[in-house]
C-alpha cells in the first residue's frame, strides 16, 4: 500500500476534517490516550507514540474505524484483511491486539501465533487444518517464525495450506485474514509459495513498517 508522505498527508487532512459520529470522532489524541490506557490493562505496559509509527497508526485507524471513503485515499480496502510486515519489535503484534478495541465497530478476531498453529499440528496431526476452515476471522501473528510441520513423519508446509483455505473462505464467504510478519513479499514467497503470492493483493491490504524502525523491546 502506497504510504508515500502526500499520501498520509492527505489522508490525515481529511480524517481530521470529517468528524463523524465515530466513538473517538478520528482524534489522533484520543486514540493516543486510549493505546495508552488499554495498553496498561492488557500489558501492564505504556504505550508511546512513536512519530515514526503514525503513518501505520493512521491507516490502522481508518481501518479499524471502517471508513471506506477515508481509505479510498490511500487504496486501502476496508473488505479485505490485513497484513501488516515489519522489522522485529517494531509493534505488530502490541497493534493487532490494541486496535479491535480502539473503534465501536467491531472488528473482532482471533490472534493466534503461527507457532502455536504448527506445534499443534505436529502433535494432533492433519484435523488442526480443519479448525481454520470456520468462517471465523484470525490474525495469524509472526508469520514466518513456525517450525516446519511434520505429523507421524508426513510432512507439510500447514500455514500454506491454511492460507489458501482461508483465501477460498474470502472469495465465498468474505471471511477476513489478517497476519502480522517479518517477512517481506520475496521470503513469503520462497516460504508459503507462489500460489499464495498471487492471492496476497486480493486478500490483504499490505501495511509495512518502515524497515528502520526501531525494536522496542
Ligand atoms: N508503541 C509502543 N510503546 C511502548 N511499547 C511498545 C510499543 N509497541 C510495542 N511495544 C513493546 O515492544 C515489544 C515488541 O512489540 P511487539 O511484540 O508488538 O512487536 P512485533 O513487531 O510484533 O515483534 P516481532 O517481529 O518480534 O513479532 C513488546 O514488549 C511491546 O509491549
Ligand atoms: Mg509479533
Amino acid at each position: 500500500m502506497k504510504t508515500s508522505r502526500r499520501a498520509i498527508q492527505r489522508l490525515s487532512k481529511f480524517l481530521f476534517r470529517e468528524l463523524d459520529n465515530n466513538f473517538f470522532g478520528y482524534s489522533f489524541y484520543k486514540l493516543k490516550v486510549f493505546l495508552h490506557v488499554q495498553s496498561r490493562m492488557m500489558f501492564e505496559k505504556d504505550f508511546r507514540l512513536h512519530k515514526e509509527d503514525k503513518p501505520v497508526l493512521l491507516i490502522l485507524y481508518c481501518y479499524f474505524i471502517q471508513d471506506q471513503n477515508a481509505g479510498a485515499i490511500i487504496g486501502l480496502d476496508i473488505n479485505k484483511g490485513l497484513l501488516i510486515s515489519g522489522p522485529v519489535g517494531c509493534g505488530k503484534t502490541t497493534l493487532m491486539n490494541l486496535m479491535p478495541k480502539s473503534t465501536r465497530h467491531k472488528i473482532n478476531y482471533e490472534m493466534i501465533p503461527t507457532r502455536n498453529i504448527v506445534n499443534n499440528f505436529n502433535e494432533v496431526g492433519f484435523e488442526v487444518l480443519e479448525k481454520y476452515k470456520d468462517t471465523k476471522d484470525y490474525c495469524f501473528d509472526d508469520l514466518g517464525l513456525e517450525p516446519t510441520g511434520c505429523h507421524n513423519t508426513k510432512d507439510c508446509n500447514v500455514m500454506e495450506e491454511i492460507l489458501l483455505s482461508r483465501y477460498d473462505l474470502f472469495k465465498t464467504k468474505n471471511v477476513k485474514t489478517h497476519i502480522t510478519t517479518n517477512l517481506n513479499p520475496e521470503e513469503l514467497e520462497a516460504r508459503y509459495g507462489s500460489q499464495f503470492i498471487s492471492r496476497l493483493g486480493e486478500m490483504f491490504n499490505l501495511v509495512s513498517f518502515a524497515s528502520s524502525t526501531n525494536d522496542k523491546r
